[in-house]
C-alpha cells in the first residue's frame, strides 16, 4: 500500500503541527505522509506554516455551521475528500462527538499538555491547563499523547513525559516548557508509531503475501 495519510487537525500557532514537518524533514516521520491540515480557524498561524511546508490545508470554522453535527459532517467530507487514513489533533481546540470520532478507529490521536487523567477534559485546554497545574502548586506535569476516543482526553495513553514547574513559572513559561521538553518529541514520536503500525497491518493484510509499495 501507499504510506497513510495524515490529516493534522490545528486551531492556532501551530507549534505542534511544525514539530511534525521538523520530523519528516529529519526523516524520523516516515511511515505517513503529512497530506493535510484542517484549521478550525481562518486566521491560524499553523496555516502559513502548513503552505511553506508545502502541505496542502482546508479551513472548516464551526461558526460556519449551524450545529456540531453539520460542522462534524463538513469536516468528516474533507478528510474523505484528501483520503485520509490518520487524524492527528495538535491544538485542535473543538471536543469531536462519539459519531466523528468512530470513523477514525485507532487512526486519530491527540496531544494534551497535562499528565493525564490529570487536568484533562472540558474546560482543560491550551493555556487553562497551566494555569489550573500553577493555581494547585504542583511541582511536576507534563504531556500526555493518546488515541481519540468517544471521552474527551478519555482515550487510551501511548506516551506520556514529566516536565518540572520550576519557582517564578508563569502559565506561558511552562507551556514553553511542556511544548519544549515534551509536546514536540512526542507528537512525532506517536505519528510514526501510528502510521508505521497501519503499514504493517495493511501489510499483513496483502492475501498474496506481496509487499506493496510504500
Ligand atoms: C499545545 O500545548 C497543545 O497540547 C494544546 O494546545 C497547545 C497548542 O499549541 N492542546 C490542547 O490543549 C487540546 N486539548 P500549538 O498550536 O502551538 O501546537
Amino acid at each position: 500500500m501507499l504510506k497513510p495519510r495524515v490529516a493534522v487537525l490545528v486551531s492556532g500557532g501551530g507549534t505542534n503541527l511544525q514539530a511534525l514537518i521538523d520530523a519528516r524533514d529529519a526523516g524520523t516521520l516516515f511511515s505517513g505522509k503529512l497530506a493535510l491540515v484542517v484549521s478550525s480557524k481562518a486566521g491560524a498561524f499553523a496555516l502559513a506554516r502548513a503552505k511553506a511546508a508545502g502541505i496542502e490545508t482546508e479551513v472548516v470554522e464551526r461558526g460556519s455551521f449551524s450545529d456540531q453535527k453539520a460542522f462534524e459532517e463538513a469536516l468528516l467530507r474533507t478528510l474523505r475528500r484528501h483520503q485520509i487514513d490518520v487524524v492527528v489533533l495538535a491544538g485542535f481546540m473543538l471536543i469531536l462527538s462519539a459519531a466523528f470520532v468512530s470513523h477514525y478507529p485507532d487512526r486519530m490521536i491527540n496531544v494534551h499538555p497535562s499528565l493525564i487523567p490529570a487536568y484533562c477534559g472540558k474546560g482543560y485546554y491550551g493555556l487553562k491547563v497551566h494555569e489550573a497545574v500553577l493555581a494547585a502548586g504542583e511541582s511536576v506535569t507534563g504531556a500526555t499523547v493518546h488515541m481519540v476516543n468517544e471521552v474527551p482526553d478519555g482515550g487510551a495513553i501511548l506516551m506520556q513525559k514529566r516536565v518540572p514547574v520550576l519557582p517564578g513559572d508563569t502559565p506561558q513559561t511552562l507551556q514553553r516548557r511542556v511544548m519544549e521538553q515534551a509536546e514536540w518529541s512526542l507528537l512525532p514520536q506517536a505519528a510514526e508509531m501510528i502510521c508505521f503500525a497501519l503499514l504493517q497491518k495493511q501489510t499483513e493484510g496483502n492475501t498474496d503475501g506481496s509487499k506493496s509499495p510504500v
